[in-house]
């Protein structure tokens, strides 16, 4: 039993295997929080909550005679709501008939449900086989204000991962508006903290930002549509003395695509509050009597043994209950995308020439990107109409993807769903399905309109458009993109008094299109994009296996951002390709096997014209997926350690460790040399420490610097896992800018 009421004492505790989670009902009826953290035995930690009467914290009104020690100010609680006497950032804030916005809520019941609750048209995880799952459902109520909340929480005791959803509904006869509704609020009793965030732009997404949490609210968020570049929905939450192995840390991860707001407040008595959910900016959702609104989830685990303790909890869950469907556990092809290899200029037989190099080298799966479709020859137009451009390919889509498949290959295609130019036929047959307001000129970012996903008739289009490009095409991968920010948030299809559901309601039909999709072809490969890695969040990849990680290719580039990346998201999950060099975003000349060694820490595939590379580079090619197949199972679906910062010493260094822990892969990539260099020392994670691991270099592997043998460091063949995670290994000293290191450790 992973859920515990006690009647006796009133406790409700949440066990995983290494965490436990607390709450309790007090007298009256708060629902106080009162622990999340290591794994405690059953008892009540209600004692370690400290009352003592402060001015201007105010009292309830049944507890202000006899007790000003009571405040809701103070107390640690299981949902902050707005506006009765708990002046700290808010998780629910809901407008009444009368205009108030007081939101007081009391404990009614606790009722354990087996297995994990799922959500209606929304992404959530789910339950991988018979793992224990069970599902705690708390009611609350606020008889003044009749308002009904239910607080879901999801327990996955073999993946110390807590999830939470938010229902609210209007018990009473007239209607509300609910203004904000974030399904974590999290209470902290004491503590000094350090908030881990990662904020990004284009080219450059989630570089990990440490600040020390400070007495206010700090906060970051998208009102972009999207989850964004700029700020990615997931944070961590950690001791100020936490290090990558050592401390207590808390991760977040908001199952949601959207706009989202994650608040973090150390208040007044040194408590601090994290909240996460929608966006409240552009969010306001009218109730009916009766009705509801259902948020939706947020991820949570705890590691006592740092940082990277949250990053792994959270790769094994996100690889496993998470993602979903038929790619999950499958090695996925390696794929040649023609993006920057052709950008416009392509006809099929071009296409299929390039295929067949790469069908050569060992490539298994060709993607078509932009420019296939309608009149697009550049990204100003046809955005929307989904036919074929017969003329430019110079044959149907269904004669390039026989060729394709002809050719052993697998095929897939780009689209960008959520789009429509004003240049095309559909803005001109439908010009109220794209998204902007009335009397007002659009936004018009890279000369693209957004379409209104909100609208049923526009999902239905698009599910109709793609499905007949994926059945013609023979199909079985997508790139779904989407590249630009929402603005003008507006809906045709809405009244006045609910544009506010418009944002959220974007992200729904999103969701709907991609299940459509999936049902209709559940062997499909969706790969989620946005500008890159503009949508890389757990909303999407409960549909879209992988998500492309970055516009930017540059593998020296490509170590901060996969870097950041890999706090929340597994490597299997980040697209990523080896590209031409120079590159075309940086212009820097870096080896292949540099760029090969970066991009197999992640989806593995590639994005250049092979026909155009010398007979070294081909032959590098074929290399790298070789390699690639050997180390998949170490690579994509074992254990990730960070061993060095990149930017800290010059040389980015990471480990791939095996679940079964017989094999280990290092990488080490320098992004710059220096002279008279001062050694980098790494010391291993994860092997067994009575285990033997031969030390090799990986197989063909040629050093691109003809002064360093890729083993001349391998004096000693033979290690223990012990002295490699104790005393560690050094890094050789390269003399040249750019030159990566691979070395693999086999149990003998
Ligand atoms: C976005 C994507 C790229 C490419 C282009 C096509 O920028 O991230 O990979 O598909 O669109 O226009």
């Amino acid at each position: 039993m992973s859920i515990l009421i006690n009647q006796e004492n009133g406790t409700i505790t949440l066990h995983t295997d290494h965490t436990s989670y607390q709450m309790k009902a007090d007298e009256i009826g708060t629902l106080l929080h009162c622990y999340y953290g290591a794994r405690v035995p059953e008892e009540d930690l209600s004692y370690a909550v400290f009352r003592m009467n402060r001015g201007f914290s105010g009292n309830p009104y049944e507890k202000a005679a006899a007790d000003r020690a009571y405040s809701l100010d103070t107390l640690p609680q299981e949902l902050g709501t707005f506006g009765a006497g708990d002046y700290r950032i808010s998780a629910v804030k809901i407008r009444h008939e009368g205009g108030d916005q007081a939101l007081r809520l009391r404990f009614v019941k606790a009722e354990i449900l087996p297995g994990k609750y799922a959500l209606s048209a929304l992404p959530a995880s789910y339950e991988d086989g018979n793992e224990g799952c069970e599902t705690l459902l708390v009611t609350m109520e606020d008889p003044e204000g009749s308002v009904r909340a239910e607080l879901f929480y999801g327990v996955f005791p073999k993946k110390d991962v807590i999830t939470r959803a938010l229902r609210i509904t209007n018990t009473g006869d007239a209607e509300k508006t609910l203004l904000k509704a974030a399904p974590l609020s999290l209470d902290f009793l004491e503590g000094d903290y350090d908030l881990i965030g990662f904020y990004g732009k284009w080219a450059k997404e989630r570089v990990p930002e440490r600040t020390v949490l400070r007495h206010g609210v700090q906060s970051f968020g998208s009102v972009r549509g999207g989850s964004s570049h700029h700020y990615n929905p997931s944070a961590i939450l950690c001791d100020s003395s936490a290090t990558e192995d050592y401390g207590r840390a808390w991760g977040f991860s908001f199952v949601y695509s959207g706009e989202f707001l994650l608040e973090a407040e150390k208040d007044k008595i040194d408590e601090t509050r994290i909240t996460l959910g929608i966006h409240p900016d552009d969010f306001s959702w009218p109730l009916a009597p009766g009705e509801s609104f259902t948020s939706p989830e947020v991820l949570m685990t705890f590691s006592d043994q740092g940082i990277s303790g949250i990053s792994r909890r959270f790769h094994d869950f996100i690889r496993k209950n998470i993602v979903r469907g038929f790619w999950r556990d499958r090695r996925r092809p390696v794929l040649l995308n023609n993006w920057e290899a052709t950008y416009f200029d392509f006809t099929g037989e071009k296409l299929v020439d390039i295929a067949k190099t790469a069908r050569d080298l060992g490539v298994e799966m060709f993607v078509l990107d932009d420019g296939w479709f309608g009149h697009r020859n550049d990204d100003t137009c046809a955005l929307g109409d989904w036919d074929p451009n017969e003329e430019k390919l110079q044959m149907s889509i269904a004669e390039l993807g026989g060729k394709i498949r002809d050719l052993g290959l697998r095929f897939g295609i780009w689209f960008e769903p959520e789009t429509i130019s004003e240049d095309s036929d559909l803005y001109r047959a439908h010009p109220d399905w794209a998204v902007r307001i009335p009397g007002r000129l659009p936004d018009l970012s890279r000369s693209e309109l957004i379409l209104d996903m909100s609208r049923v008739d526009v999902q239905d289009y698009i599910l109709r458009k793609m499905s007949s490009v994926i059945e013609s095409a023979g199909a079985t991968y997508v790139k779904w993109d989407f590249n630009r920010s929402v603005c003008d948030k507006y809906s045709h299809a809405l009244p006045p008094s609910r544009q506010g559901e418009m944002a959220h309601r974007f992200v729904l039909g999103t969701y709907r299109v991609l299940e459509g999709l999936l049902s209709r072809f559940p062997e499909l490969l969706i790969e989620g994009c946005s500008g890159g890695g503009g949508r890389f969040d757990c909303g999407m990849l409960y549909y879209t296996p992988q998500i492309w990680c970055s516009d930017n290719t540059d593998p020296i580039e490509r170590l901060t951002i996969q870097y950041g990346t890999s706090f929340i998201y597994p490597v299997n999950t980040m697209g990523a390709h080896v590209s031409a060099s120079p590159n075309h975003q940086t212009g820097r000349s870096t080896p292949m096997e540099t760029r090969t060694a970066v991009a197999m820490s992640g989806t593995f595939g590639y994005e250049l014209d092979p026909t155009k590379l010398l007979p070294a580079e081909q032959e590098e090619i074929r290399r790298g997926i070789g390699v690639f197949k050997e180390l998949y199972e170490t690579l994509q679906q074992g254990d990730y350690y960070r061993l060095t910062r990149p930017d800290d010493t010059g040389c980015t260094v990471w480990e791939s460790v095996r679940k079964d822990r017989k094999e280990a892969v290092l990488t080490a990539v320098f992004d710059h040399v220096r002279a008279n260099y001062t050694p980098v020392y790494v010391r291993l994670r994860g092997l067994k420490p009575d285990g033997k691991y031969k030390v090799s270099p990986v197989p063909g592997y040629r050093s691109a610097d003809p002064r360093v043998p890729a083993d001349s460091l391998i004096k000693e063949p033979v290690l223990s896992g012990s002295s490699l995670m104790n005393q560690g290994i050094f890094i050789p000293h390269y003399t040249k800018e750019y030159q990566s290191w691979q070395i693999i450790f086999s149990e003998v």
